[in-house]
């Protein structure tokens, strides 16, 4: 491991406490509900397996994966699906959890997909909201923390799929993706 690279922003401890308020929240709004957690790959899978150790009522998990169309850095706003879900979300309240909103385009795109499935809900969980960069209206209904623009590594989340084993969550140093 390179920690010359990163930086830590959240230690391991920090983003443990945050992830247990996470799950008693959803615990608690979703008494009684028909609760399905929609994990997007790869980035939320390390914050999912701890999130729903947190959550004590009855659940189901299902995933997706989907990768941005076009340039890396612009955004197009469409979504390509790389692994659709197993099963019909038909009458489930639906949770999806993913790793960082910036622009809000791949939660937007997912949500709205989702959403003509015929869900009872849909509601989104973050663990990292980046607000300066968001262009869509879409505002993530649970969120871990608001962090600034920087990029992120650590905690299932990679630069270039490295990095992704790092048990804090780090700010990336500039220096090792303008090289
Ligand atoms: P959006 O469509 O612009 O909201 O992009 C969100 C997606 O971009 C997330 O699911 C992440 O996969 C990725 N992403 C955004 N910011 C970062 C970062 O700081 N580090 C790693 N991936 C990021
Ligand atoms: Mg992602």
């Amino acid at each position: 491991m390179n920690l010359n690279d990163v930086e830590i922003l959240y230690d391991r401890e920090t983003v443990k406490e945050k992830v247990k308020e996470l799950g008693k929240k959803i615990s608690e709004d979703y008494q009684g509900k028909n609760l399905l957690l929609v994990g997007i790959l790869k980035g939320a899978f390390v914050f999912m397996a701890d999130l729903i150790r947190e959550i004590d009522i009855p659940l189901e998990l299902d995933f997706m994966d989907v990768s941005s169309y076009g340039m890396s850095t612009v955004s197009s706003g469409e979504v390509r699906i790389l692994k659709d879900l197993d099963y019909s979300i038909k009458d489930k309240d639906v949770l999806v959890v993913e790793d960082i909103i910036d622009t809000g385009l791949t939660l937007k795109y997912i949500k709205d997909m989702l959403l003509k499935r015929g869900p009872k809900s849909v509601r989104t969980c973050c663990l990292l909201d980046k607000p300066a960069r968001r262009t869509t209206d879409i505002n993530p209904d649970y969120v871990g923390f608001i962090i600034p623009d920087e990029f992120i590594v650590g905690y299932g989340i990679d630069y270039a799929e490295k990095y992704r084993n790092y048990q804090d969550i780090c700010i990336l140093k500039p220096s090792v993706y303008q090289k």
